[in-house]
């Protein structure tokens, strides 16, 4: 009998809700076509420091609804030196895998792209990060949920706002991209959206802002992605304070968009990539991204990823200014 197939996946940067749903398609779907799965544990960091483990059926049992990573993630930067490719390249070769599937954000493809000079496995991606800034899919794993938990922030929010009649800044995460804040607001009635994509001066933000109030709006909520170019919430309030003399209050929303059940889309988005990037390693594929577009599943090169923004959806962004009247 000849010896099955190795198949390792890790989860690196930062750690999102459907992770766990995509390790454990990739697990399941992999043991029933034959192969054998490798988990490393800690994202790059653990490659380097040799924490493999076999994956079984049941390591994987009740995890779908968890969110984090039960292969726990690191941003290594180790990793990314000529040494540290090397180590990890030598590493696989140790273990004789055959494939990696990696999940996990740009850092952890452009970190995939480097090791492909170096080990000659096949390198497939999952797209994994809340932040939706991937090229090659119209979603990423994690999103869906991040987006749930600021929307239920900001409708909290929302009360309070209401009642004291104030305004409020909520800065969400996202980098250097907006998804997270566009959305976000869409879904919340937001009266304004601050992305990096589009570039505003405050003294326009204030005047719509008073326009509103003098029209009757008795509170206000602004969405701010943590990537604008203002320096973040609590630098745009104090701007806004000395413009408009009127109280601005500012809510972090952080790390507590990152945890928590994913979402049902979340899930199956996950399990989804997980069973699809199993079947493009059996088709012998390598420096691909698995991703989902308008409903169909596709292959994108990993750098095409990355190298291009993604961008905002443009009609949401015109439908905005017409809605936050
Ligand atoms: O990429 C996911 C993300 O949560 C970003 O939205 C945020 O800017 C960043 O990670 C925070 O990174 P760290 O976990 O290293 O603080």
């Amino acid at each position: 009998m000849s010896t099955p197939r190795k198949l390792g996946v890790l989860t690196s940067g930062g750690d999102a809700p459907g992770m766990n749903a995509a390790i454990r398609a990739v697990v399941r779907v992999g043991i029933a076509r034959g192969l054998e799965v490798i988990g490393i544990q800690r994202g790059y960091q653990g490659l380097l420091e040799n924490q493999f483990r076999p994956m079984g059926l049941r390591d994987v049992s009740n995890t779908i609804q968890r969110g984090g990573t039960v292969l726990h993630t690191s941003r290594s930067a180790e990793f990314r030196t000529e040494a540290g490719l090397r180590q990890a390249a030598e590493n696989l070769r140790r273990h004789e895998l055959d494939g990696l599937l990696l999940i996990g954000g740009d850092g952890t493809f452009r970190g995939a792209v480097e090791l492909a000079v170096h080990w000659p496995g096949q390198l497939i991606g999952l797209p994994g990060t809340i932040d939706n800034d991937l090229c090659g899919t119209d979603h990423t794993i994690g999103f869906d949920t991040a987006l749930n938990t600021a929307l239920e922030a900001i409708d909290k929010v929302r009360d309070t706002a209401e009642s004291h009649e104030r305004f409020f800044l909520i800065e969400v995460m996202g980098r250097h991209s907006g998804f997270i804040a566009l959305h976000v607001g869409i879904s919340s009635g937001s009266e304004e959206i601050l992305v990096p994509e589009r570039p505003f001066r405050v003294t326009e933000i204030c005047e719509r802002l008073c326009t509103a109030k003098a029209r009757g709006k008795t509170s206000s909520i602004i969405v701010v992605a943590e990537g604008n170019e203002t320096g973040g919430a609590f630098t745009l309030a104090e701007e806004l304070k000395r413009l408009s003399k009127n109280e601005y209050r500012v809510v972090i929303l952080g790390y507590l968009q990152r945890g928590g059940t994913p979402t049902a889309a979340d899930r199956l988005l996950g399990t989804k990539l997980g069973g699809y990037a199993v079947d493009l390693f059996l088709e012998g594929r390598t420096g691909v991204m698995a991703g989902e577009v308008g409903g169909h599943l596709v292959a994108t090169p990993l750098r095409e990823t990355f190298e291009r923004r993604k961008p905002l959806d443009d009609y949401l962004l015109r439908l905005h200014r017409d809605l936050s009247q």
